[in-house]
């Protein structure tokens, strides 16, 4: 099977920002900011394809009709903790979104990751599920989550990232071909720590200011 598409979002706004999220020196509040405002851009690419349906309009001149969407459910889900800096980006444009949370760290050792948390809401598996992470280093995290999505029945799921590694994006087209990868860069690969070059850091510790 041809694996799902791969969008690199190429615009200057996105550009500029991942730069910006790159510096070191960039603060803690600056940096949220940020991946809060990337997380809005993903999100508007990763809607393209979303159904619109009509609906008689009155202007202040005339009668029309208009597109709507067609009411198309989806879930947020993202994947704790680097993974909330992007939610709520993405329900500043979706604002109906329900949001799921599952819990993945990376052992640090072995970079496999341990599931500690999940909570999806009820009618998960009839709603089109956008993943959210800074980070796509091993995939070994974003294809657990997607597997655990697959599990409670989610057919339509897309990842959304904002820096990739090659390995990553080659292990989730193997583990779930069906899923469709939005990402702002793709960078040139993994440190012998399972870090991506040149990458952001550690997107959670930058986040949240722990390190
Ligand atoms: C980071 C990141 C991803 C994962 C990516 O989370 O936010 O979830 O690593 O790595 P992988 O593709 O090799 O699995 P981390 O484990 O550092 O947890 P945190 O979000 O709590 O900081
Ligand atoms: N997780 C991060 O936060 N950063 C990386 O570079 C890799 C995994």
């Amino acid at each position: 099977m041809t694996p799902a598409a791969l969008h690199v979002i190429d615009h200057p706004l996105l550009a500029h920002k991942l730069t910006l999220l790159r510096d070191k020196n960039t603060s803690t509040r600056d940096f949220r900011e940020i991946v809060g405002e990337i997380g809005m851009i993903l999100a508007y690419e990763a809607t393209r394809d979303l159904p619109l349906t009509e609906r008689a309009v009155e202007t202040p001149l005339c009668r029309t009709t208009a597109p709507v969407l067609a009411g198309k459910k989806i879930a947020v889900v993202p994947i704790l903790r680097a993974g909330l800096g992007l939610v709520e980006g993405v329900l500043r444009l979706i604002p109906s979104a329900r949001v799921g949370h599952i819990g993945l760290y990376r052992n640090e050792e072995t970079l496999q990751p341990v599931k500690y948390f999940c909570k999806m809401p009820p009618d998960v598996a009839e709603r089109d599920v956008l993943i959210v992470d800074p980070m796509l280093a091993t995939g070994g995290s974003a294809s657990a989550a997607i597997g655990f999505l697959k599990d409670y029945g989610c057919k339509h799921i897309k990842l959304l990232v904002l820096v990739a590694a090659p390995e990553g994006i080659e292990r989730i087209q193997r583990d779930h071909g069906d899923v469709e990868i939005y990402c702002g860069a793709v960078d040139q690969g993994l440190n012998d720590r399972g870090y991506i070059l040149p990458g952001l850091g550690d997107a959670g510790d930058r986040i949240f200011g722990t390190k």
